[in-house]
């Protein structure tokens, strides 16, 4: 039996899904429909609070996703004492995390309505298990299931969580599409045992994760061997085929976890702080891994919190040579002695902000007839939003864009980590103002509009699949006067103007200098640069 009086209280009342359900026709869910795919994926909210999310997955029920998500998040906190970590249970079925964790109260509200997580071994969770009664089935059709889902991602007060261990269910459906498309996650341990059937849908999970850009940090195999209690040998049950999947799949296995009689009577009794020891030497040897890793560089578990990179812009007209300026300066600070194993610098491009065309606008980009360098094709808030991220020292995923179709690539991002110098360049990236006053310096590529054109014609048509005729009206209709309306006039903004680009090595090294004179040497005040001289 569903608690009914506390999920009233948390979802308005539980009718509400049934009227909602019902109310449905065919014509409305087509509707429905059309209008959620006109808006778009759900944009990546990060969960207040919360910086940074982990998911535990597997395609197969049973291989230990939720023991190893116990483990992860009771280990971290004894590694980590200093850390505060949560555990999500998603599993809206069937949620163990309760058992696992010796936690059977209702969740008290804040008077915001946010349900505060139940804390365990110091560990704050939160599991849709603690809303319902024991034992009781939740017979749920799907809008219901990802209504709760929303409310456990939305109004859980977590306050103030470093590290967030998700818990999923078994399989790669609504639950875990729901979560990758609405929280910001930092990556994914997959957890399978050698058995070919999990490895087999381990491997499709995988495929997903990779493909929707999540980084997986590992992968935990599971029940992998029995000890012998008499004899002490080591028993292969269910195969060694592990070795096989990550070579294919090109990931690491983290630790191989013996079938454990321990592990077993813990998680069906009640999980005692003891027998999380039993797996914790297991646990702080994959953390110690994970700490090379790049994705904990991400999570910010190696002491880079709180960082503010130094974020640079790069202008200038079409072709000028921003991108390879933006490559030059890369390589050169990626040379920097000091601090060399924790140097990143990462470049973005200002194209992977064009707003989404409507049909009409794509029929007319296919004829050359659309004007790709007018601010409107921008989505200049999105720009800002994401710097202001990076500023922030945040993770963020941008879209990737298609040349060839005009239009951003579905299910596909670019997940961006922290770094400590982001290059941003395009044509206009000076040109909004409150995307201007962001960067720490700006730099202003200056070519000659013949060199320009003479390197846009072949790329266009090479690269980009388009035809002569075509480049050329759009360069003498869009390009020529858009450069001169729009992008020229910010030149006035730049601290540098590098004329002939990345030909120009005088320039750039006197860049590459300065840059790391600021990165090395000035004092940061709360973690902002102070701002930069020109040179
Ligand atoms: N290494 C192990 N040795 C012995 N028993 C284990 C081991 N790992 C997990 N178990 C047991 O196997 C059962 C399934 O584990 P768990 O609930 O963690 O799997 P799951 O993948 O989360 O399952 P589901 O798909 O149902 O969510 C539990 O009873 C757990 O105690
Ligand atoms: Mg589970």
């Amino acid at each position: 039996m569903i608690k009914r009086h506390f999920l009233r209280k948390i979802f308005s009342n539980v009718s509400t899904f049934k009227h909602q359900f019902v109310k449905y026709s065919l014509d409305n869910v087509k509707t429905h429909q059309k209008e959620l795919m006109s808006r778009g994926l759900p944009k990546q909210k990060p969960i207040d609070g919360v910086k940074n999310i982990i998911l535990v997955s597997s395609g197969k029920g049973g291989v230990g996703k939720s023991t190893t998500a116990v483990n992860l998040s009771t280990a971290l906190k004894l590694v980590y004492p200093e850390k505060k970590v949560g555990l999500l249970d998603t599993d809206i079925f069937g949620p163990t995390v309760p058992l696992m964790m010796n936690l059977h109260e209702t969740p008290f509200l804040t008077d915001k309505n946010l349900m505060e997580p139940l804390i365990n071994y110091g560990v704050k969770c939160m599991s849709f298990g603690f809303l319902i009664e024991e034992g009781s089935p939740v017979i749920w059709r799907g809008l219901m299931v990802m209504q709760a889902l929303e409310k456990l991602m939305r109004q859980v007060y977590w306050d103030d969580i470093d590290y967030l261990i998700v818990d999923t269910p078994p399989g790669t459906g609504d639950t875990h599409l729901t979560l990758i498309q609405n929280l910001p996650i930092n990556g994914v341990v997959l957890v399978t045992t050698p058995q070919k059937a999990a490895l087999e849908v381990t491997k499709r999970g995988a495929k997903m994760y990779k493909k929707l850009n999540i980084p997986i940090i590992g992968l935990v195999e599971n029940m992998s061997t029995v000890i012998c209690p008499s004899c002490s040998t080591n028993i292969k049950v269910f195969g060694s085929d592990t070795e096989k999947l990550v070579k294919d799949i090109n990931i690491e296995i983290l630790e191989s976890f013996p079938l454990n009689e321990s592990t077993a009577e813990a998680c069906d009794k009640v999980y005692k702080c003891k027998a999380a020891h039993v797996q914790i030497d297991f646990s702080i040897n994959s953390l110690r891994k994970m700490s090379d890793n790049r994705i904990l560089n991400a999570t910010k578990m190696n002491g880079i919190e709180g960082k503010t990179p130094f974020l640079i812009g790069v202008a200038g007209g079409t072709a000028s040579g921003k991108s390879t300026v933006c490559k030059r300066i890369m390589e050169k600070l990626g040379q920097v002695e000091v601090d060399s194993k924790q140097r990143q610098v990462v470049c973005i491009s200002q194209d992977s902000f064009y707003r989404e065309l409507t049909p009409s606008e794509i029929a007319r980009a296919e004829k050359g007839q659309f004007n790709f360098d007018h601010p409107d094709a921008f989505n200049d808030t999105l720009i800002k939003d994401t710097l202001t991220d990076i500023l922030a020292g945040k993770m963020v995923q941008i879209p990737i864009y298609d040349y060839r179709h005009h239009s951003l690539k579905k299910d596909e991002v670019l997940t961006i980590y922290p770094a400590d110098v982001v290059l941003f360049e395009g044509i206009l990236v000076f040109y909004f103002p409150e995307v201007r006053k962001l960067f720490h310096m700006k730099l202003f590529v200056d070519t000659d509009s013949d060199t320009r054109l003479a390197r846009r014609v072949p790329r266009d048509i090479i690269e980009r699949g388009r035809d002569l005729d075509q480049v050329l009206n759009q360069y003498m209709n869009f390009v020529k006067p858009a450069f001169e309306e729009f992008c020229s006039p910010t030149k006035k903004f730049a601290d540098v103007i590098i004329p002939r680009g990345a030909d120009n090595h005088v320039a750039i090294d006197l860049i590459v200098h300065h840059i790391k004179d600021i990165l090395q040497g000035r004092p940061r005040e709360n973690g902002v640069y102070n701002t930069p001289q020109s040179i």
